[in-house]
């Protein structure tokens, strides 16, 4: 088994003008807790995890602020620092303690697209509890899907410089990534722009997933895809939008790989048992494919403000 510097995927942060409108959505309609904030800010914990939060909402222009992957120990921190640094890659901050939720030891540098990413360890744990049957809220955060003009060029960056091994590939299309067992942590999917592709939240089960999904239709939330399983990942999925146009996702039953044996696929995206094992989502097409695209995140190589 590899060494791995990076343990898992821990928080997405994101900025938004309608700050109201999308706090209201992710806690009464979405299911996450409100746990800090301030006056524009507002940090998001989903109740089954020991993350402090794994949504942080900014007031602001609509950008992708950051994404936030733990780390094992300060040493690992430094480690990855020094690998990126001597790589070439641009640091934002160098390591250091962190002044968010529950504090920390970490740095931020930017992406091969211009995202920044932080890579954090020795962050308290937050107090959880563990999602009772047919509690259809979020237990943690599962995955974060980016839209990249260059897939390949994406997907070779992590895997060079955060050591992300490439689970399955949907042709031309998207990689799915892994940092851990879980078939995938983080993705990237072939966009007309860099933007975020969508955020998924992972269920308790199959029971909360749906009844997840019945009550964000419910909520007239833009209900893009779904209910279907995928092939690649084994995952369920409903996809919806936010009130942002960011795409969100409850999913439940993501596969974990036995890494030893473990060999990459190469999906075909016109068969829909690829898409939809089941049959039950409506069916992919170009305007659903859209639908994710998202806006082109005007925040690339620039670090959001604190
Ligand atoms: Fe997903």
């Amino acid at each position: 088994m590899p060494e791995r510097l990076i343990t898992h995927l821990r928080h997405v942060d994101i900025a938004v003008p309608d700050f109201a409108r999308q706090l209201e959505f992710y806690t009464s309609v979405w299911g996450l807790t409100q746990v800090g904030g301030d006056s524009g800010v507002a940090f998001l914990a989903a109740e089954g995890s020991p993350e402090q939060y794994v949504l942080r909402l900014r007031e602001g222009d609509k950008r992708l602020d950051l994404i936030a992957f733990g780390a094992q120990n300060p040493p690992h921190v430094d480690a990855r620092a020094q690998r990126l640094t001597s790589a070439g890659v641009k640091l934002v901050s160098e390591p250091g303690a962190l002044a968010t939720l529950g504090g920390g030891y970490g740095f931020r540098f930017f992406d091969v697209d211009g995202r920044t990413v932080e890579v954090s360890s020795d962050v308290a744990f937050r107090e959880h509890r563990p999602i009772e049957e047919k509690e259809a809220i979020p237990v943690r955060l599962s995955h974060v899907v980016l839209n990249s003009t260059d897939i390949d060029a994406t997907r070779d960056w992590y895997a060079k410089h955060l050591d992300f091994r490439l689970s399955d590939s949907l042709g031309g299309v998207m990689h799915f990534m892994r940092c851990n067992p879980r078939h995938h942590s983080f993705a990237v999917a072939r966009g007309p722009h860099v933007s975020v592709h969508h955020i998924s939240f992972e269920m308790r089960g199959l029971e909360e997933y749906m009844r997840g999904t019945g009550r964000v239709k419910r909520s007239g939330a833009r209900f893009v895809w779904g209910p279907g399983r995928h092939l690649a990942g084994d995952n369920t999925f409903s996809y919806f939008l936010d009130p942002h146009g960011n795409t969100v996702e409850y999913t439940t039953e993501l596969e974990e790989l036995d890494e030893d044996s473990w060999h990459p696929h190469i999906y075909d995206m016109r068969d829909p048992t690829v898409q939809d094992q089941w049959g039950t989502a409506n069916p992919m097409s170009e305007l659903v494919a859209k639908e994710s695209f998202n806006d082109e995140d005007p925040g690339l190589f620039q670090a959001p403000p604190l």
